[in-house]
């Protein structure tokens, strides 16, 4: 059953109301809501982590409105700041009027590296290694039977001289619909001993890159400038300032910093609530924006005609097999309320967010100021502190 995210009113509702309209437009059997309370009980995380005394909570709640590629999503967000989920459901909202999000994933190919070190003449490694380039992809196969038979494996394998008797070598792994880290690792480390002998150097590191440029999303929306009117301000004065925006961070890291920190608050909440690894996503995100050694934006505004155009260009490395998934129900159940089925697809949603929470944040910042929303929010989380609901 294909989904409706156009939920109105979803913010109105109470917390029970929520969990029954989410319930009815996910399709979901009431016993599935149980793990909307955590989703992680003591005796499973014990076993996720070491020295574990307990489970820590963030707020959960549901984006609205979202469209990407002609699907209707919605979208679990982990978040502790107010106005993330309401700033995404708002931005889709508009995002939505000309058609939703529209983006592509790249196939889900990750980088392992192995570092060889003390190699004695690096040109000649490197000739040597990638002559041996079919028999190194061959081992690397042999070693992950379960992922060729899923319809991934290794793809290619690069070579590059660091200098200082060192060679990075890359292999490439396509590694469907897991976000990969331990098969890369397992991957690079059965290789390694054959490259170090190609090489006539020693083996260093051998570890996946979080530097994940080979799996990005690119996601796009319009929306037409007079949606974005905002108090005194018109559509077409908040549309211009937004562009003005996306210059000042392509002029200025301090504002690039900033500007992207306001696409990680989407990108980041849908990665938590799917139990995806946010330290990868975000180590990936600051090194592809410093890419051509000036950090800068990910996403990009620009007007054509009445229309503000959008978009994010960014690595995502995810799964939706594996890792934490394995163990947590809460994010297992995340997933089926996206309604997505592939790591691509999780992808394109996570980077809409992401795009989404920008769109929010630039339209505030370019007429009101942030504070106004900010602090009303803000104010109703003080209230909850001084009644004593939160001690
Ligand atoms: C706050 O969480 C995010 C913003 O600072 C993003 C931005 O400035 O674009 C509002």
């Amino acid at each position: 059953m294909s989904r409706n995210s156009r939920i109105s009113g979803f913010f109105k509702l109470t917390l029970q109301q929520r969990r029954e309209q989410l319930r009815t437009a996910c399709d979901l059997p009431a016993e599935a809501l149980a793990a909307l309370d955590g989703g992680l009980g003591t005796d499973v995380a014990d076993h996720m982590i070491e020295n574990v005394v307990g489970t820590y909570a963030l707020p959960l709640g549901v984006a609205t409105n979202f469209r990407v590629n002609e699907r209707d999503h919605l979208v679990p967000m982990v978040v502790e700041e107010p106005s993330v989920v309401a700033a995404a459901s708002h931005a889709a909202k508009l995002a939505r009027e000309l058609g939703g999000f529209e983006g592509t994933a790249d196939p889900p190919e990750m980088i392992a590296q192995i570092q060889l070190t003390d190699v004695p003449d690096a040109q000649a490694a490197l000739a040597h290694i990638q002559a041996a380039r079919a028999e190194i992809l061959a081992l690397a196969d042999r070693v992950q039977p379960r992922l060729v038979e899923r319809g991934g494996g290794a793809r290619d394998l690069e070579v590059r001289t660091l200098g200082d008797s060192m060679i990075a070598v890359h292999l490439i792994i396509d590694c469907r619909d897991a976000m990969g880290a331990n098969l890369l690792n397992t991957t690079a480390e059965a290789v390694a001993d054959r490259l170090a002998e190609l090489s006539g150097g020693r083996v260093g590191l051998r570890i996946l890159s979080n530097l994940a440029d080979r799996r990005r999303v690119r996601i796009s929306c319009r929306v037409p400038t007079r949606s974005l009117a905002f108090g005194e301000f018109d559509g077409a004065e908040v549309a211009a300032a937004i562009v003005g925006a996306t210059r000042f961070a392509e002029l200025d890291p301090y504002r690039a910093a900033t500007h992207n920190k306001g696409i990680m608050n989407g990108v980041d909440a849908v990665v938590m609530a799917t139990a995806n690894d946010w330290r990868s996503v975000e180590a990936g995100a600051h090194a592809y924006a410093a890419r051509s050694g000036r950090y800068s934006p990910l996403s990009r505004w620009k007007l054509e005609g009445e229309v503000l155009s959008g978009s994010l260009e960014m690595p995502l490395a995810l799964g939706t097999v594996g890792g934490a998934l394995r163990t947590h129900e809460g994010a297992r159940l995340a997933l089926k309320i996206l309604d997505v089925h592939s790591a691509r697809e999780l992808a394109l949603i996570v980077g809409a967010a992401g795009l989404a929470t920008n769109l929010a944040a630039l339209r505030a910042l370019a007429s009101e100021g942030i504070q106004r929303g900010h602090m009303k929010l803000h104010a109703r989380s003080e209230k909850i502190a001084a009644g004593g609901i939160v001690r």
